[in-house]
């Protein structure tokens, strides 16, 4: 396969299948990998990411986003590192995998060309939960950004061991950003469809089963990314960037519409409530790929998260701009930190920017989820040619002041988890990670950083047995939380 989407993505001159973000062709397994510096002893668990990564030659043009899902693991015990890798076995990954040939056109493809395949909910695309992957009950759940199955695979060896449907008690859709309260061992999560005027949203308790399903009515089809939780809350997010699923079929475009004149709108429900509780709290109009924390405070429930206040491309395309430079020019994302104050008593909503630099896909100490924080790690945009991440910010937004970790020259990383160390006198006590690419000689490494001091030199970089291709979400599954839940 490898020459066939060698030559592919040169032909089309395709960004999102060269360089860092070429796919790679092995599933390996390598242990006791080589070390720079040393691994804190006091890590132990799994950092995981999923991503893209086509098996086959794409049919038609290909987005970044189509490619099969692949998690990436770096195995961290003793001081010692495994990696591995494997594609996610999907429904559709066997049935592409049986015909030794990819049999679906994607999001800038023909979708007529799918019409004799399985349909997402009437979704003519591929679900290849390539999108973020969690950690809930013993397994890890990797999910898809159009909203499709969850997909769950062993946390150690990466198998895949099918659709998740919780013991026999689910049998709706998800969101890719489920939200695992490690406390509780709850997971919350939400749904929706292209045709269909809701956002649905539920819980899956410690035990694996469907507790709560309700359906929120919103005034058309929306598409929220993500969602965020408190003690007591879940936010839900209704937002004026809006697909059409009739244009979408009949005109086989999947391009976005941005409706200015409408307001963003959040909906708090509380954790178990029903959609006659949700509160709504309006703002301005902007598109949210992805929250950091939120949380109760007096009154108030707090959401930081990274907002694009333009989402859809500022300037006309070229005239005969061709479908890869339409894709990046929906991928230059315009995203920066902003907070939401919802006042519960009042009904009003506060809303500000904490910093104006670009940065995406941020993480912050999971153990904080839905309880206050103050430390963000997130991703540094580099827009120069494609959408790439070239250093790890970290916020303090007490004192609203970053930190910033250069990957380096021609080094991309991948979205960062924090590590807490096993007893952490604070938020920060601990560490992060990152799969990080070296475009210029096509390897990988891990690097591991101390959290309190972000822009020192990693205190270990792990050599990698092979490239880590560009990439989404990822997570840390902390070794008491594999072996002991
Ligand atoms: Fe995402």
């Amino acid at each position: 396969m490898k020459n066939d989407i060698m030559n592919y993505a040169l032909e089309m001159a395709n960004p999102y299948l060269l360089g860092a973000f070429a796919p790679v062709y092995e599933e390996v397994t390598a242990q006791n990998l080589k070390v720079k510096g040393e691994i804190p002893q006091d890590i132990t668990g799994v950092y995981v990411r999923n991503g893209p990564n086509p098996r086959f030659e794409p049919q038609g043009h290909h987005h970044w986003f189509d490619g099969d899902g692949m998690l990436h693991a770096l195995h961290l015990e003793n001081g010692k590192a495994t990696y591995r890798n494997r594609w996610i076995r999907t429904n559709n990954f066997l049935e592409e995998e049986e015909a030794n040939t990819a049999l679906w056109q994607g999001l800038m493809g023909r979708f007529s060309a799918n019409k004799d395949r399985p349909w997402n909910r009437g979704v003519p695309l591929k679900d290849t939960a390539n999108t973020a992957v969690a950690y809930h009950n013993g397994k890890l759940l990797a999910g898809w950004y159009m909203c499709g199955d969850l997909y769950a695979l062993d946390p150690i060896t990466l198998e895949t061991n099918g659709v998740e449907n919780f013991q026999g008690t689910f049998d709706a859709k998800a969101m890719a950003h489920v939200k695992v309260d490690e406390h509780t061992n709850e997971l919350l999560f939400f749904d929706y469809e292209l045709t269909k005027a809701y956002i649905a949203y539920g819980a899956i308790d410690h035990s694996g089963k469907l507790v709560h399903f309700t359906k929120v009515p919103t005034p058309g089809p929306r598409v929220p990314h993500d969602m965020a939780i408190t003690q007591n809350y879940s936010v839900l997010m209704d937002l004026p960037l809006i697909y059409d699923l009739n244009v979408m079929v009949s005109k086989g475009k999947a391009a976005p519409v941005f409706k200015r004149e409408l307001p963003s709108r959040f909906g708090i429900i509380p954790r178990y409530g029903q959609a006659s509780e949700v509160r709504w709290f309006e703002a301005k109009p902007c598109y949210i790929y992805h929250t950091i924390n939120a949380w109760e405070e007096g009154d108030e429930i707090i959401m930081d998260c990274c907002i694009n206040p333009e989402p859809t491309p500022q300037q006309e395309l070229p005239k005969g701009a061709t479908p890869e430079e339409k894709l990046n020019a929906y991928l230059r994302l315009n995203a920066h930190v902003y907070r939401y104050h919802f006042n519960l008593k009042t009904g009003q909503t506060k809303e500000y920017a904490l910093d104006d630099r670009g940065t995406e896909f941020p993480l912050m100490n999971s153990q904080y989820l839905g309880r206050k924080s103050r430390y963000s790690y997130n991703q540094h945009l580099d827009l120069s040619e494609v959408l790439r991440f070239d250093g790890i910010v970290k916020y303090d937004t007490e004192k609203q002041t970053s930190d910033t970790y250069w990957y380096g020259e021609g080094k991309f990383g991948s979205e960062s988890p924090f590590i807490p160390k096993p007893n952490a006198q604070t938020e920060d006590d601990g560490y992060v990670v990152s799969f990080v690419t070296d475009q210029r000689n096509d390897t990988s490494e891990v690097v591991i950083l101390d959290a309190q001091n972000i822009a020192a030199e990693p205190l270990a970089t792990i050599e990698l047995p092979q490239r880590v291709p560009a990439g989404f979400h990822g997570c840390w599954v902390a070794g008491d939380r594999l072996f002991h839940e």
